[in-house]
């Protein structure tokens, strides 16, 4: 399974990366952020969140090319470590640290369940949990990871409604190699204070279909090629289709000890 998917990420990267200049972007969902003052969803972990200064070590599970992990260092004093199992995102994530001198953030090639001993103050999951093979399993390990006082930030596609009877979300499960999907039931561990957020009204709307329209000329050549890609590709249509049937919420969830 996670072989599947750090195949699929790494495919997602060369499509992407060969259509894109920068050397890193974000791979989450555009939110509607900027008239609140944030860049996007980890300008508003952190400062709402984590806080600018300090000495926190900070985990960035799930980094995708370093997105995330390199804003977080650039924007604060914490130090970073982002984790992804695809090879691909963790040499670019170095390459930009090393090319820009980034001395508080670095990038390792690590499941979210081989962090040996290894704490943290924070932990962020951007929309990296939903990959998991056992999410709660994943959530449990890594709320062990977490030093005293330490919180979990959460931010992932909620699903709301009857996993058994939709077959729209079977469909997402499938193309994005989701074991199971996230939904209120997944997420209740024993012992743990659970805060949520529903960021889904800042969701820019019609984006991502008119994104993936937009993009669909430029991409038919690869989509044809890559098998990887097409499927990203589907997955993402129907978790919009999701969205606009109100089948799913993007939460924001803190867990602390
Ligand atoms: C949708 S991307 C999100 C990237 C980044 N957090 C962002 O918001 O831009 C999901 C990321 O989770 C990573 N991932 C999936 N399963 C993982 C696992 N078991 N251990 C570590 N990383 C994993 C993928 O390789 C990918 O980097």
């Amino acid at each position: 399974m996670s072989e599947k998917v750090a195949k699929l990420y790494d495919a997602l990267f060369e499509i992407e990366h060969s259509l894109k200049h920068k050397n890193i972007y974000p791979i989450h969902k555009r939110l509607n952020l900027k008239s609140l003052g944030y860049v996007d969803i980890y300008d508003y972990v952190l400062k709402k969140y984590i806080g600018l200064k300090g000495n926190l070590q900070i985990l960035d599970a799930g980094c995708g090319v370093g997105y995330g992990s390199v804003f977080l260092a650039q924007n604060s004093s914490h130090k970073i470590t982002g984790i992804s199992i695809s090879p691909k995102e963790i040499n670019q994530g170095q390459k930009v640290v090393k090319s820009q001198l980034i001395s508080n953030c670095d990038f390792e090639l690590k499941d979210f369940l081989s962090l040996g001993k290894r704490t943290f103050d924070v932990i962020v999951c951007v929309e990296s949990l939903k990959h998991a093979k056992d999410i709660n399993n994943v959530l449990k390990t890594l709320i062990n990871h977490l030093n005293p006082c330490g919180k979990i930030i959460l931010v992932e596609d909620v699903f709301v409604g009857n996993l058994k009877t939709n077959s729209l979300v079977s469909k997402f499960q499938e193309n994005w190699i989701l074991s199971e999907v996230l939904d209120s039931n997944t997420l209740q561990l024993k012992g743990v204070k659970v805060k949520k957020e529903d960021l889904t009204p800042l969701i820019k709307t019609g984006l991502h279909l008119s994104f993936f329209i937009r993009k669909t000329l430029v991409f038919v050549s690869a989509l044809l090629k890559d098998k990887a890609f097409k499927q990203l590709f589907l997955g993402g249509i129907q978790l919009e289709q999701l969205y606009r049937n109100k089948q799913m919420k993007y939460q924001l969830i803190q867990f602390t000890k």
